[in-house]
């Protein structure tokens, strides 16, 4: 009797478990087996914004000031890169992205500079120092849905103060994916700036 109820509750259990998992995870999941927190799409295909990025593995921060640019850099903020963590762990382990990474580079504005090319002075010298986030632009690998611009989806979420956007549909080529077509140094990404994800010599001393 007790082993008949034990198996009935073990069972509920199951059954329970099965109706609480949320439609659509379990797709996502086997879509990507090789990241922990995958890109979640809804149904017209548009991405939803990632969510703690900022917890995610920083790999870099190219800076491309207006000074530097005749005053018209499109993007004058720190480029801030980073990684999903499982993601980040497969590249060191591979060399290779896996299915459902993400990438995303959050633009940081520079603050008010004191000298005419835009920099100012702080205790550790004269240069460019971050202030307020400007930006939120993403990459997703996914060789099923992108598959006409080499395995990676574009998205901007909004090239502005935050709050970002919820959502952003596929960017256009010609928007996006065509200048790291032609330029990226490695499967699309623009690897060589980020040398976080090369191993760190240790000294045995
Ligand atoms: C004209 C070329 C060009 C265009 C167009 C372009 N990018 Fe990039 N992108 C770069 C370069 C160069 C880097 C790396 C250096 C940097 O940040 O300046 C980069 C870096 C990135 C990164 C960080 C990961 C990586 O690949 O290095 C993301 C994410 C990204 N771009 C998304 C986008 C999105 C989204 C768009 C369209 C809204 C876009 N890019 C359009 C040239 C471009």
């Amino acid at each position: 009797m007790k082993q008949s109820i034990n198996s009935a509750l073990a069972g509920l259990t199951v059954s329970a478990a099965l109706s609480l998992q949320p439609m659509g995870v379990a797709a996502e999941n086997t879509a990507y087996p090789d990241v922990d927190t995958g890109p979640v799409f809804n149904g017209k295909g548009e991405l939803a914004q990632p969510k703690g990025f900022r917890e995610w593995v920083f790999i870099g921060a190219p800076l491309t000031p207006h000074a530097l640019n005749d005053s018209k850099a499109g993007f004058p903020e720190f480029h801030n890169v980073y990684v999903e963590p499982a993601a980040y762990l497969y590249y060191k382990k591979t060399g290779k992205w896996p299915e459902g990474t993400v990438l995303v580079k959050e633009l940081q504005l520079t603050k008010r500079g004191t000298y005419a090319d835009g920099s100012r002075t702080e205790a550790s010298g004269r240069g460019y120092f971050p202030a307020a986030p400007n930006g939120l632009d993403v990459s997703v690998k996914d060789s099923r849905r992108f598959a006409r611009t080499n395995n990676w989806g574009f998205f901007n979420f909004g090239h502005h103060a935050p709050p970002y956007a919820s959502l952003a549909e596929a960017a256009p080529k010609q928007a996006c994916a065509g200048c790291h077509m032609s330029s990226a140094h490695e499967d699309m990404v623009f690897s060589d700036f980020y040398q976080q994800l090369k191993p760190l010599p240790v000294s045995d001393r």
